[in-house]
């Protein structure tokens, strides 16, 4: 059976002021029905970029889509006609965006907003909608629900905004769920509510592509992991060994950074070093400037992403032990 989600070669590019810019490089990865996959890296690494792509939201003629294949349940989506995307969009895929007024209108009451969707993807009557519409806005635990069906996005909080996204991600559950740091605005209390309605919605016939830049949520959420860093998957496998046996040193450098692993009090441990821009990535593994354990090899070529007894690294010293 095809996977629910499968990238492969995934390449893409922007144009820019400054000439075209790769902001995703040769990308694979695949989910399958009942994992959760988490997508982990520092800002601007391209996680958002890969997510947007999959539903083909990216800005036009800006960027472009240099190499690749995306196939939900088998079905190539990049080549797809648009009134076949457009159907599979929102109701067979949602996605909770980052900048949640990507998803709203600032023109139309929320709650018209979450009616007219199930109004269009459920075929329900606007009657029969509403008082389900309000049913998900206290689901996502937003105060005075009835209330706020009634509010202009703009009359809310960036964390209720948020949580009206989810609202509408989640209301029409979806055989895949991209979530693009779907709780950053929102208080911990409220992300833990939220991380259980989400584990709740998730079934062994959905999966979620869950992205943040912070591993504590991938290991709270995920059953699986993709590291990236400066525009590559680094490493890959399932969270139970990727924590437990991290192979790639940027994956051991950012679990070394989760508060929890330092002693009470210890400061919080930063990543030595800056993200190269993508403009001047290194020659050979683009995380060479920052690497402790660095070789000249490393500076010359770069390398492949090498099977390890957990999954898959992006590093020369995963190939000596492979
Ligand atoms: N419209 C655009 N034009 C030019 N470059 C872009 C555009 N959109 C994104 N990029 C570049 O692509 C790269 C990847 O961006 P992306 O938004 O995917 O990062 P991210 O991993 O989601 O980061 P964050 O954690 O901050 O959300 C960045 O370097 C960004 O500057
Ligand atoms: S290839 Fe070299 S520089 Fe890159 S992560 Fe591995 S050891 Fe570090
Ligand atoms: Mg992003």
């Amino acid at each position: 059976m095809p996977a629910l989600l499968e990238i492969q070669d995934l390449t893409i590019c922007f144009e820019t002021d400054e000439g075209p810019v790769t902001a995703v490089n040769r990308l694979s990865l695949t989910l399958e029905q009942g994992q959760i996959l988490g997508l982990v890296g520092e800002s601007g690494c391209g996680k958002s970029v890969t997510a947007m792509s999959i539903l083909r939201l990216l800005p036009k003629p800006a960027s472009r889509i240099a190499s690749g294949t995306i196939r939900f349940h088998g079905h190539e989506l990049l080549t797809l006609p648009l009134p076949a995307l457009q159907s599979i969009r929102g109701n067979r895929i949602a996605m909770i965006f980052q900048e949640p007024m990507t998803a709203l209108s600032p023109l139309h009451r929320v709650g018209s907003q979450l009616v007219e969707t199930l109004q269009i993807h459920r075929n329900m009557p606007r009657k029969q909608a509403w008082p389900i519409a309000a049913h998900w806005l206290k689901r996502v635990g937003l105060p005075d629900a009835q209330e706020r069906m009634y509010a202009y996005p703009h009359q809310l909080s960036g964390g209720q905004r948020q949580r009206v996204m989810i609202a509408m991600a989640l209301m029409l559950d979806p055989a895949l769920l991209i979530a693009d740091e779907p709780t950053t605005a929102l208080d911990v209390t409220v992300q833990a509510q939220i991380f259980d309605l989400m584990r709740e919605m998730h079934k062994p016939n959905t999966g979620m592509l869950f992205i943040t830049h912070d591993m504590g949520a991938i290991w709270q959420m995920c059953t699986h992991v993709a590291v990236m860093y400066a525009t590559e998957i680094v490493e890959t496998g399932t969270v139970q060994d990727v924590f437990a046996h991290p192979q790639h040193p940027y994956t051991q450098a950012l679990l070394a950074a989760i508060p929890s692993n330092a002693s009470p009090g210890a400061p919080l441990q930063a990543i030595p070093g800056q993200v190269p821009p993508l403009r001047a990535l290194p020659k050979g593994c683009h995380f060479s400037d920052r690497c402790p354990h660095v070789f000249a090899r490393c500076r010359q070529v770069h390398p492949n992403l090498f099977a390890t007894s957990s999954g898959y690294s992006r590093c020369f010293l995963a190939e000596e032990t492979t």
